[in-house]
């Protein structure tokens, strides 16, 4: 059975964000993490500088994020090139606290709503880039995800994502891929840049065991069950070791 991934990414952002975890994030990436954002994924400054560089968009330009979460790397991205935003996640929990953030980094031409990675309920052509950090492996069709991709973009608009190759299946997840270019090219994208993101798999590794260390300290926060948050680390762990790499993929629509 297919997990539900709606409620359980809606569990996690109505909570408030892990303090242990940023810690945890903090001491393996250090200046690299970017704690002002409440990110909930892998994304380092040295990300957000290339997509915002990547997205080649003007002042005033539309942007868009999929998998937006709390709308931090999103809002970071729009307040540097002077985009509009529309953040677009499965989670109103997540919604919710970004629309907090974007009053307090007082960026305001922004709108964030319920929608997914096959279903983003936004107009054709409508954005002169699209990003997506650490959330497409969650998406249950990958061709149609990045289909959506294509027919929310204007020609000639910008793709930027970063997220895992696969060499297996990890249980209990949406079918993964061992290269996502096909996908992107049979999508109707040029692919500009395929990087490898530099350190990933360490500093994956670092995090997770830091956090099963602490196990019973993030359990006490979030008010878990330790022993059933242990196993779910653990098995993030072993999906891991199906990751061949992380990837920040850069696309332009033809
Ligand atoms: C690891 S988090 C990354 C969040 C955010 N991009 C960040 O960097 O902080 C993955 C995100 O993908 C969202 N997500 C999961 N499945 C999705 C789907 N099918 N369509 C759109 N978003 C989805 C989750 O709700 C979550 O916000």
């Amino acid at each position: 059975m297919s997990a539900d991934w709606k409620a359980t990414f809606t569990a996690t952002f109505g909570a408030p964000a892990s303090a242990v975890s940023a810690r945890i994030w903090a001491e393996v990436y250090g200046d690299e993490y970017p704690a002002e954002l409440d990110t909930y994924s892998f994304v380092t400054r040295t990300d957000l500088h290339r997509v915002a560089a990547e997205a080649r968009l003007a002042p005033g330009g539309r942007l868009a994020d999929i998998g937006c979460g709390r709308g931090g790397p999103g809002l970071w991205v729009a307040a540097r090139t002077y985009a509009t935003l529309t953040g677009v996640d499965i989670a109103e929990t997540a919604l919710a606290s970004a629309r907090r953030r974007a009053e307090a980094m007082d960026v305001e031409a922004t709108e964030f709503r319920i929608g997914s990675f096959t279903d983003t309920e936004l107009d054709d052509a409508a954005f002169e880039a699209v990003m997506s950090v650490d959330a497409l492996l969650f998406a249950p069709d990958k061709p149609r995800a990045c289909a959506e991709f294509a027919r929310i973009l204007v020609p000639g608009g910008r793709l930027l994502v970063t997220t895992w190759d696969f060499d297996g299946q990890p249980p209990n997840r949406p079918p993964q891929v061992d290269d996502h270019r096909p996908l992107l090219e049979a999508a109707g994208f040029d692919v500009l840049s395929y990087e490898v993101t530099p350190g990933w798999r360490e500093r994956q590794q670092r995090t997770m065991e830091l956090s099963l260390e602490r196990v019973e300290e993030l359990a006490a926060e979030s008010g878990e069950d330790p022993s059933k948050l242990r196993a779910s680390l653990e098995q993030v762990l072993r999906n891991q070791e199906l990751m061949t790499r992380r990837v920040l993929m850069i696309a332009s629509r033809r």
